[in-house]
């Protein structure tokens, strides 16, 4: 049975990524074309032509005007999918029709939804608005990951793992020395982590980006809204500085981290990771160093979850995991996306 969570919306790339050329993506087990009409919307449609299957991303496939023509034996598709012109007959089939998906530009993210069409609500997307709005700053990327979904859940819900796997980093010891709440709200479909940490060290991430030289209050406060999107929002101050009554936060620097866990096949994901900050807007010394070491915390990931993908792989079955307190958060995601299913 395929372990995909269907009728469900995934981020299938950033806006910038997409374009006048075409472009395929696999989101579960999926192979979808993406382009941009004239009119500059994502159209989306499978990446199969239906005559011999040549895939419409790769060339001399082309776009003409809002249509994509194969580049084997030319059949030509609207920017709904429907075939408008195939060569040698005036008479097109009914069924030239390539499946098309729903598709919302938000955030920066483009959203596919995967599964029937009429379950296609993008009201109730979750939001990662920092990435496109004023007064911050970020920067972004995605690495292709050799593992299933559900390991790069397990590691974002736990972030105990920053102290081992990131240190000189994002890591020091207080990260896994200190308890997380975990809190599932079953009515909106949201679990939540948090770590606040009233005195620790300061990592060199928030350490060169910041400027601070002292010890921090460090919070972290993580979002998941299963089974995409991920937000970790980050609050650092000088040890003892705290928010005011009134909810503004002037003294503290804040960082929203955000994830799109995309499953590409049932073993392997693409890991959309992006850092944005409300700090040394316009410093692009500050942007180089924190989109130079997100990436390598993130491959640190990807190594350690590719190693577990094959693991996984290759033990028998009956291999019992045993789990404590830190885990919480990934057990309660884990359920989560079992319900979705
Ligand atoms: S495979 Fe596309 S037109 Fe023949
Ligand atoms: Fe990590």
């Amino acid at each position: 049975m395929s372990e995909f969570v269907r009728n469900q919306w995934y981020v299938a790339a950033y806006g910038r990524e997409i374009g006048r050329d075409l472009f395929s993506r696999t989101v579960c087990g999926e192979s979808i074309l993406f382009w941009r009409t004239e009119a500059g919307d994502v159209a989306a449609m499978s990446d199969r032509c239906v005559h011999r299957r040549f895939p419409l991303s790769q060339a001399p496939s082309h776009l003409v005007g809002d249509t994509v023509v194969c580049g084997y034996h030319g059949f030509t598709y609207d920017r709904g999918g429907t075939c408008v012109a195939v060569p040698g007959q005036t008479r097109i089939p009914r069924t030239a029709r390539l499946t098309s998906y729903p598709v919302t530009e938000l955030d920066g993210f483009v959203w596919v939804f995967i599964g029937d069409p009429a379950n296609a609500d993008a009201a109730h997307l979750p939001r990662a608005p920092w990435l496109d709005l004023p007064g911050w700053t970020t920067v972004s990327g995605m690495e292709p990951l050799a593992a299933r979904h559900g390991l790069l859940v397990d590691n974002l819900l736990d972030l105990s793992h920053e102290t081992y796997l990131h240190g000189g980093y994002i890591g020091t010891p207080e990260v896994a020395e200190t308890p997380i709440v975990t809190r599932v709200d079953e009515d909106a479909g949201i679990v939540h982590v948090s770590r606040h940490m009233a005195d620790a060290a300061c990592p060199p991430f928030y350490a060169k980006s910041t400027g601070i030289t002292g010890r921090i209050t460090r919070w972290q406060d993580i979002e998941f809204t299963p089974p995409c999107l991920y937000l970790l929002h980050s609050r650092i101050a000088p040890v003892g500085v705290l928010p005011g009554a009134d909810g503004t936060d002037p003294d503290a620097f804040h960082v929203e981290v955000v994830y799109a866990l995309t499953p590409e096949t049932e073993h392997s994901t693409h890991d959309f990771w992006a850092v944005a900050r409300d700090f040394a807007l316009d410093d692009q010394g500050v942007s180089d160093f924190l989109a130079e070491n997100n990436r390598t915390v993130v491959l640190q990931d990807v190594a350690a979850l590719n190693v577990l993908e094959q693991v996984i792989a290759a033990e028998s079955d009956g291999y019992q995991e045993l789990s404590i307190n830190i885990d919480t958060g990934g057990l309660a995601a884990r359920r989560m996306i079992a319900k979705l299913r």
